[in-house]
């Protein structure tokens, strides 16, 4: 696991679109798992401005998301796909059919997720998936107690996951939705790169438990420390609480 601290948010999102800009370079089917939160949306940007200004090329791209909220309607300024299309796809050139993001208005829910895992599965899998962390330690919304080992499924959200959540609701908890549809801990770990994000001190306990601590299903982000290609890249406020001493670059690009 290569745990890398950046001076600020900004230098966190443009390193990490480096991560990701490389990948599309050397593959230009690469399946590329993408997740929504603020703190993605940094990297977004950059990756945007490496399309308009150097023509990074996302016409044969492939993007899974790794979850949405059961409910809410693609058009509905909160659902994932509202976000992702706002954040990102609207302003690349890939293919909006190549872009896929589980159906919360799904009538059969739990088909939607098999559905959703056989489509990774025919795609190739995924080359490289951007994580964020929740507070409360979880990955996509596999919130605390998730089995290690979960595929995609429905998940009901904690407390704590909505009360975070609600400052996109108009800070009312009653608006923001109880279940998601998210990839699982099993469905992640199979990517062959993992890069996970965090921004801000409201991070800095779950990003000590996850790198630092035990793994358990208590803290799920924890599980990326069985993954042979993890890069964790945050900002010093989101590395306050962790023990060890970490670098702002890469081994390989210090040699
Ligand atoms: C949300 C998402 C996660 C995200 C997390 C943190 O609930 N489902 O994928 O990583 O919470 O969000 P933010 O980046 O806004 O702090």
């Amino acid at each position: 696991m290569e745990v890398i601290v950046k001076e600020n948010y900004e230098e966190m999102s443009k390193f990490a679109a480096q991560l990701i800009a490389e990948v599309v370079r050397k593959k230009p089917r690469a399946v590329l798992g993408l997740a929504t939160g603020s703190t993605p949306i940094g990297t977004y940007k950059e990756l945007i401005r490496m399309h308009k200004e150097e023509g990074l090329d996302f016409s044969q791209i492939v993007t899974f998301n790794l979850d949405e909220y059961v409910g809410l309607p693609p058009d509905h300024p909160q659902s994932y796909r509202y976000f992702m299309n706002e954040h990102l796809f609207n302003h690349i050139n890939i293919r909006m059919e190549n872009t896929h993001i589980p159906n919360g208005m799904a009538k059969d829910l739990k088909a939607e997720c098999e559905k959703y895992e056989q489509m990774i599965k025919e795609a190739g899998g995924i080359d490289i998936q951007l994580l964020g962390i929740g507070a409360n330690g979880h990955i996509a919304f596999n919130e605390p107690g998730s089995s290690l080992s979960s595929r995609t499924r429905i998940k009901t959200l904690t407390e704590k996951t909505r009360q975070d959540n609600a400052r996109f609701f108009d800070n009312e908890i009653n608006k923001v939705p109880k279940y998601a549809i998210t990839m699982g801990i099993g469905t992640i770990l199979e990517a062959r790169k993992l890069i996970l994000l965090a921004s801000g001190e409201n991070k800095a306990d779950a990003i000590a438990r996850a790198v630092e601590g035990p793994i358990t299903a208590q803290c799920p982000a924890s599980v990326i420390q069985f993954h042979r290609n993890v890069v964790v890249i945050m900002d010093k406020a989101a590395a306050s609480k962790l023990k060890g001493n970490y670098p702002d670059t890469p081994a390989e690009l210090r040699l």
